[in-house]
C-alpha cells in the first residue's frame, strides 16, 4: 500500500519560527542566526554519523547553538539560553501543512511523520502545532542511533510502517533527504517553497518539485 514519510523539520515545521525570538537580542542578525544555526545543526548530525557518536538531534541542536552564540559573539544567561533553545520545541507549521495533511489523511492514506528528531520531541513540536491527529505514528532516527540520510534510517522507515521502499513517498524540503531516499529505492516529493534553492547534484532528481505542500494531493490524483 502506498505510505507516506514526511519529513518534520522545514518539511512540516518551520525552522526560521525562532527568529522572532532570537531578534530580542540579535536584531537585525537574527535572520543571520537563524540560518547558521539550522546549517550547523544538520552538519553536526551528519558528522556525528560519519563518526558513529550518535547524540540526540536536540543534542546536535543544541550544540549547534552555542557554536553561534560563539560566532554571533552573543552572550546569554542560563535561563535565556534554555528558554531559546526550548522554543525550538514549539515552532510553528508552515501555513499549507495542516490543509494538505486533511486532505491526504480524509483519502484514507497512510502518513508517518519520519524525523531527525527523538519520538518525544516530534511528538511534543507536531502536538504543539495541531499536526500529530493526521499521522499513524512517528518514526524516529532515534531507534537505530544514527541520522538521515544513512540507509539505516529508510530501512527503519519501511519496517516499523510496514511497507515496501518501493511502495513510500518521502516528502520533505530537504534535498539531501530526498537523495538519501531515491538511494534506498523509495520515491520522492521534494518541496520547494523558495524558488532560488537548488537541488543537489548528485546524478538523482525527484520524483515530483512542488512548490508548497498543498499541490501534493492535487499531483497525486493523476
Ligand atoms: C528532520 O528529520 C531533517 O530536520 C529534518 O526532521
Amino acid at each position: 500500500m502506498t505510505t507516506f514519510a514526511f519529513d518534520v523539520y522545514g518539511t512540516l515545521i518551520d525552522t526560521s519560527g525562532v527568529t522572532r525570538q532570537l531578534a530580542l537580542f540579535l536584531d537585525e542578525l537574527a535572520g543571520e542566526f537563524s540560518t547558521l544555526w539550522r546549517e550547523k545543526q544538520l552538519e553536526y548530525s551528519f558528522r556525528r554519523g560519519l563518526m558513529e557518536d550518535y547524540n540526540t538531534f536536540a543534542g546536535c541542536t543544541a550544540d549547534a547553538f552555542d557554536y553561534c552564540c560563539e560566532r554571533f559573539s552573543l552572550e546569554l544567561n542560563d535561563h535565556q539560553r534554555s528558554e531559546l533553545l526550548g522554543s525550538y520545541q514549539t515552532l510553528p507549521a508552515f501555513e499549507d501543512a495542516a490543509p494538505s495533511l486533511q486532505l491526504l489523511a480524509e483519502q484514507g492514506l497512510p502518513l508517518w511523520a519520519f524525523s531527525n528528531g527523538t519520538a518525544d520531541a516530534v511528538n511534543g513540536v507536531l502536538g504543539h502545532a495541531g499536526l500529530l491527529p493526521y499521522f499513524k505514528g512517528v518514526v524516529s532516527v532515534d531507534d537505530v542511533k544514527t541520522f538521515k540520510p544513512s540507509p539505516k534510517v529508510y530501512r527503519h522507515f519501511t519496517q516499523c510502517s510496514g511497507s515496501d521502499a518501493k511502495d513510500c513517498w518521502l516528502v520533505s524540503s530537504n534535498p539531501f533527504d530526498i537523495i538519501g531516499a531515491i538511494r534506498y529505492g523509495m520515491k520522492t516529493a521534494w518541496v520547494q517553497r523558495n524558488p532560488d534553492t537548488v537541488f543537489d547534484r548528485f546524478g538523482v532528481v525527484p520524483h515530483l518539485t512542488l512548490p508548497s505542500l498543498s499541490h501534493l494531493p492535487k499531483t497525486l490524483e493523476y
